[in-house]
């Protein structure tokens, strides 16, 4: 009787748990390969897989694509030859916009909704001072600075993630060696981050965070290679 009792606290009580537990996404960057070579007048042409228990596959296209993030750094450029690709993560507060909805609204580059991540980075110039007024407009929602149009409240993030998006924006989306492509696969130009006359050598790395249990204990799956143009060889 009694070890039929505990057998059913451990059904109920440890199963359900061990049932509910989230797994990590394997985020894989198929092309180009590790350690491959280009010459600069190339586009390169890249393809990300993820898998995810829980999520599915993207090659069954049950992965949302615009959740798929691929950063581009020229460590050349940054001075930083000596990293490895692991070395070089994507910013937590980038990931965290990646999981939230700013990227239906604000693209990298371009002007939408909203407007672009460099745009912001380039007018308030990384002054410090301005920090707590982008960390409260995106916090309570803003109209008036940029337009007519509205940027919604977010009343779900956490004053650290909200603090981290905002340095992210503020200090790093503008900066030189970095470029942002959205989903599994695409083209890369390095045209606007290439350091010319010398070989480049940049850091590719992809990821994605996936929904976890209904949107609990989410977890995020990344991957680098580190590839170079072919010139001054
Ligand atoms: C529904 C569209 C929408 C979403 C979602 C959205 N934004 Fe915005 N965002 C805007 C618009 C529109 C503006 C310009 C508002 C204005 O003119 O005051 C803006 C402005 C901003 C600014 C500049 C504020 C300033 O003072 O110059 C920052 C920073 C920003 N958004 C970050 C974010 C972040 C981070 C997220 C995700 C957590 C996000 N936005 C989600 C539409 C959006």
């Amino acid at each position: 009787m009694l070890l039929r009792l505990l057998l059913q606290a451990i059904f109920i009580v440890i199963l359900p748990a061990a049932v509910q537990q989230n797994h990590p996404p394997q985020v894989i960057i198929k092309s180009p390969a590790d350690n491959s070579e280009f010459t600069p007048a190339e586009r390169v042409h890249y393809i990300v897989s993820v898998s995810d228990r829980e999520d599915g596959e993207s090659r069954f296209g049950e992965i949302n694509k615009k959740e798929v993030l691929m950063q581009i750094a020229n460590i050349t450029m940054a001075g930083q030859e000596k990293r490895k690709a692991g070395d070089h993560g994507i910013d937590k507060g980038l990931i965290d916009m990646m999981r939230s909805n700013c990227l239906s609204c604000h693209s990298f580059d371009r002007q939408s909704t909203g407007p672009s991540f460099r745009q912001i980075f380039e007018q308030y110039k990384a002054q410090r001072s301005v920090l707590s007024r982008l960390e409260k407009r995106i916090q309570s929602g803003s109209r008036g600075v940029w337009g007519n149009q509205p940027m919604p409240s977010h009343p779900e993030l956490s004053d650290d993630e909200i603090r981290k998006m905002a340095e992210w924006i503020l200090f790093r989306a503008g900066k030189g060696e970095m470029q942002y492509y959205v989903g599994t696969e695409g083209f890369i130009s390095f045209d606007s981050i290439r350091l010319k006359g010398s070989r480049n050598v940049y850091i590719l790395s992809a990821s994605y965070t996936d929904h976890g249990i209904n949107g609990k204990n989410r977890l995020t799956g990344e991957y680098s290679v580190t590839i170079s143009d072919s010139i001054g060889k």
